[in-house]
Formats: C-alpha cells, structure tokens, sequence
C-alpha cells in the first residue's frame, strides 16, 4: 500500500504549498518542517530531538531563495544559500538512517545548476556535475547530503525554473512583462530549462507512487527553449510586446555575476529518465504553460 503520510521539509514556500495542496486533494496526510510555528508544521530542533513521524515519505524543498534581491551576494549570504540547503537534507537523512522504522522513498529536488552552464553541450541524468561554479559546487554538495542507507529508495529531482502564477521566476517577471516593459536577457540565446509547477508537484507524486523510480531525475520539461523563446511565449500570453532587452552587463553590474549567472547563462537539459520512467506532462510546451499563468488575477488551477 502507498505511503499516506508525506513530511515536506520547507513545505511553506511556493513549490511545497502547491505540492501540499496535491498531496491533500489525493488524501495524504502532510506535515511541514519549518522555522516558524504552525497547524501542520514541526520544527527542525523536534526533528532532531523526537525524529520521523511514523510511516511517512520525506521530501526536502527547504533552501533561502537566492533571488531575493533584498539581500546582496555577501559570503555570509552566500552561506545561508548554502547551508539552508545541505544542512536541512543531511538533518532529514539523518533522521531517516536513525529510524526504526523506515520510509519508503527519501526525494530531494535541487537543481540543473549541477549541470555547468553551455550552449554546446547536452545533459540528460547519466551527465557529470562538473562543479566548476558556485552553484555546480553547491549541487555536488547537496546531493551528498542526500545519502540514505538502503532499502529507503532515494530520488532527486534536478529541477529546472519553475514556472507559476505566485512563485519563482514568473512572481519577479510578471509585473514588468504585464506593463509591456518585458525583454529577453541579455542576447536570450542561454538556453532556459523549466518546468510547469502542476508537472513538478505531480512528478514528485509520481516518484512517491511509483516504486520502481529512483536515482537522478532532471525535473525539466521535454520542450527545450532559450531565454528568447520564453521571452516570446510569455509575451504573446499576456498580448503584450517584450521589446526591451535586459543587458547582461546591467544584471552583473546589478546582482554580481555570479549570481546573475542563473539568468543570463543555461544549460540545455532534458528529461530522458523521467520520461523512459512514462512520466506524463501536463505542461510539455511553453507556449501552453504560459497561457496557464499569464493572468494577472488567475482562478485557482484544479488540481489534477
Ligand atoms: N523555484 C524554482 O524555480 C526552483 C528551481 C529549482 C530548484 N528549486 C529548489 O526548490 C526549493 C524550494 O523552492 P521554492 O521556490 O519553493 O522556494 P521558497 O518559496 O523560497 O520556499 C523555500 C522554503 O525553504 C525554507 N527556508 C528558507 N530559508 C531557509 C533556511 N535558511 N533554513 C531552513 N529553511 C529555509 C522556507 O521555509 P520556512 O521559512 O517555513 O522555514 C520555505 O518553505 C529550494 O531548495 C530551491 O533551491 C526551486
């Protein structure tokens, strides 16, 4: 029998609301940790000290947002980036190598920032992490973190930007694009993998599910587009034009580069894994994923 409990470590932010909202309309049973009290959250100090809630699936979404341009690109920031990430997935899979009774399925999303950014090469899951930048690096450690001792079934998802009304990439776009002052960045040829939010949640359901998955998925949408190709379809949803580029030199200027490095450069991912694994796309284009967000008032999507 499926496991009917599911802990979400970060369950509060943009992709573990969704993810709860699913869970809860199937009949799960969620329970979030999170740094602030709540009705359904537990808090990292309770998971150290009491452990796993019995019988539940883990999954981790916790990590500070690195594009809170609130706060600048400070070591110590930098830090929290990192250490927001590692330290919560080692503290669940500490938790889990130390209970009695086991979950079935540790899942982990982090991100096609494992993969170094190029507009030559071609990634899929049995690609190398090169670990050449801040945020390869950052991947190679996180997935470390990750260890789970057998039988749990482990699965990490490398997730690309993840597109939705209220969160991520599209929350910081929407405004500017809605007002017609939208533009690819830079010379919008870096390559933009993505994913629909409703396909993410539903592949993490998935690998929930689905016993036999596990290992490396790239949470990316079969369609691969450039920067441009985004900037096109985002535009044309909202029939608005997108006519005024953002110059990368104005973004490195603005951001640092290192930083800025997630919008002005990409990598061309694909999902081969999740899709030999029969994993369908609600979303598979962007033409149509655009068409589902470009609402400045959307009606709550039915959950699928
Ligand atoms: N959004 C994307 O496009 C995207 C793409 C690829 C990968 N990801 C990864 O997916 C995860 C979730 O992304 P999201 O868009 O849902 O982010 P989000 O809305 O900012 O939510 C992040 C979650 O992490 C927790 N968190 C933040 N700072 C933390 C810290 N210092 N220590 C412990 N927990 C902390 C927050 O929980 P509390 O404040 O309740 O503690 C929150 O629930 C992140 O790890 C991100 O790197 C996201």
């Amino acid at each position: 029998m499926a496991t009917r409990k599911v802990l979400i470590g970060g369950g509060t932010g943009f992709i573990g609301g969704n993810l709860g909202d699913l869970l809860t309309h199937k009949g799960y049973n969620v329970t979030n940790v999170a740094r602030m009290p709540g009705a359904n959250n537990i808090s990292w100090t309770n998971l150290e000290r009491s452990g796993l809630p019995k019988s539940c699936a883990v999954v981790n979404l916790a990590g500070q947002q690195f594009m809170d341009f609130t706060k600048a690109w400070t070591p110590g920031f930098k830090q929290n980036v990192q250490n927001s990430r590692v330290f919560t997935t080692q503290a669940l899979a500490n938790a889990i190598n130390k209970a009695e009774e086991k979950p079935k399925v540790f899942i982990v999303l982090t991100g096609v920032g494992a993969y170094e950014p190029s507009e030559l090469n071609r990634y899929d899951e049995t690609s190398p992490t090169t670990g050449h930048d801040f945020f390869s690096r950052l991947t190679v450690e996180w997935e470390k973190a990750a260890h789970v001792d057998p039988p749990v079934r482990l699965v990490i998802i490398r997730s690309g930007a993840v597109l939705g009304r209220w969160g991520g990439m599209i929350k910081n776009m929407f405004m500017p694009f809605y007002l017609g002052l939208g533009g690819r960045i830079g010379t919008g040829k870096q390559y933009l993998p993505w994913i629909h939010i409703d396909d993410l949640t539903r592949l993490i359901l998935f690998a929930i599910e689905n016993e036999n998955v596990k290992g490396i998925l790239n949470g990316v949408a079969p369609d691969v587009i450039t920067n441009d190709d985004f900037t096109q379809s985002f535009a044309k949803a909202l029939r608005r034009p997108a006519l005024i580029p953002v110059p990368e030199r104005l973004l490195n200027f603005l951001l640092d580069p290192e930083r800025a490095m997630i919008m002005t450069k990409g990598q061309h991912v694909t999902p081969k894994r999740v899709l030999q694994y029969g994993f369908k796309y609600n979303y598979p284009r962007i033409d149509v994923a655009c068409q589902e967000f470009a609402h400045l008032c959307p009606k709550k999507h039915p959950l699928k």
